[in-house]
């Protein structure tokens, strides 16, 4: 079939562009010390993840636990949920689903540490953990490297738990478009990392992992050589806001929608909000430009598209954000040329608990 023949909104994926960005990870990280654990959340497909998986990626990295369990559920041996699970409910499910697959979870209080430990004894599995330091995004982890160290020293001491190391998340540095101001923010990034592993050597304990970075990160050296894992989601699909960042990866997640309304400098398309995550700002037109859109449920009002467009023509949006995009679909189409090859499920659509 024609994409042409597609029902619109549907979630299409160019698969040559897919394997081209798959392609420019591998170059950005040959012969590096990092290796490459991608996060889940940005595709949320099993059958994705296990191609990343048969391609060199050394586990997935997850946001939720649902998500892990959707993982193992595909055989994926080694797994890591880079988030801190609380509730006590969710830590029985967590220790449970440790018995069958390598789990890490990241931790940042003692008494997290505590039920993490009681929950893997009590179900015989072990558990393995990352101290999360707060390198600047100040969104979970402990702050003082005094912290990090009076953790890693309580995970080494409990049972059924194994401490792997540091998880690092710099979001706060990935969409900074200036590439010398990222480059600026992830080297002093680098020293604060750099003190705070050699106060942990310093004081005998031995960190096997750090993990972190993203897609606006993984070419920018200073990863190298500290981290050594790298979480890059978005480079697969790509979307509207990591493309102003120059960065080798391109747009290969695409929104099809039908124009069905158009009059003077408005056209306007069959998908909105309920096809299309805006919470990191509007779609862009994969073609052409527009002075601005504005969005409800079922539209996108296209001001002053620069295109020429008629009723019933199909256009391409790229969403804003690929990540809370895939989550509103159940299914991705998979795209060669012109030609519909394939139709692969969503597999973790939704399952954010
Ligand atoms: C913990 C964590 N790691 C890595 C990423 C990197 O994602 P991306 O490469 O899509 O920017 C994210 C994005 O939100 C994240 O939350």
């Amino acid at each position: 079939m024609k994409i042409s023949g597609l029902n619109t909104p549907a979630l299409v994926l160019d698969i040559n562009i897919l394997k081209a960005n798959a392609e420019a990870m591998k170059s950005i990280l040959e012969n590096t010390s990092l290796k490459l654990r991608p996060h889940y959340k940005s595709h949320k497909c099993a059958s994705i993840a296990k191609w990343q998986i048969k391609n060199g990626a050394i586990g997935m990295t997850c946001a939720k636990l649902s998500e892990a369990e959707d993982l193992c559920d595909v055989g994926i041996e080694d797994i890591l949920i880079a988030n801190q699970i609380v509730e006590p409910a969710k830590i029985r499910r967590l220790a449970d689903l440790a018995n069958n697959c390598r789990l890490t979870v990241c931790v940042d209080s003692i008494e997290n540490v505590n039920a993490l430990s009681a929950a893997a004894k009590n179900c015989g599995s072990t558990i393995h953990c990352f101290v999360e330091y707060d390198i600047g995004m100040q969104r979970c982890g402990v702050v003082e490297n005094e912290e990090v160290l009076a953790l890693a020293k309580h995970i080494l001491s409990s049972d059924n738990l194994e401490f792997d190391g540091i998880q690092a998340y710099a979001g706060h540095i990935s969409h900074v478009e200036d590439i010398a101001d990222r480059k600026k923010m992830t080297v002093e990034n680098y020293d604060k990392l750099k003190k705070l592993l050699s106060y942990l050597e310093e004081n005998g304990i031995d960190v096997k992992t750090v993990s972190g970075g993203s897609t606006g990160t993984a070419e920018i050296k200073a990863l190298e050589g500290l981290y050594t894992e790298l979480q890059a989601g978005s480079y697969l699909f790509m979307d509207a806001t990591y493309r102003n960042l120059s960065l080798p990866f391109k747009n290969s997640l695409f929104i099809l929608t039908t124009v069905v309304s158009q009059r003077d400098g408005l056209t306007v398309v069959d998908a909105g909000v309920k096809t299309c995550g805006v919470d990191q700002g509007m779609p862009a037109p994969y073609v052409g430009s527009t002075d601005e859109i504005v969005a409800s449920e079922e539209h996108f009002q296209l001001h002053g598209y620069t295109e020429k467009t008629s009723v019933g023509e199909k256009m391409y949006l790229v969403p804003a954000h690929c990540c809370s995009t895939v989550n509103l679909h159940d299914k991705i189409y998979l795209v060669d040329g012109d030609t519909v090859v394939d139709r692969i499920p969503i597999t973790a659509k939704g399952i954010g608990r």
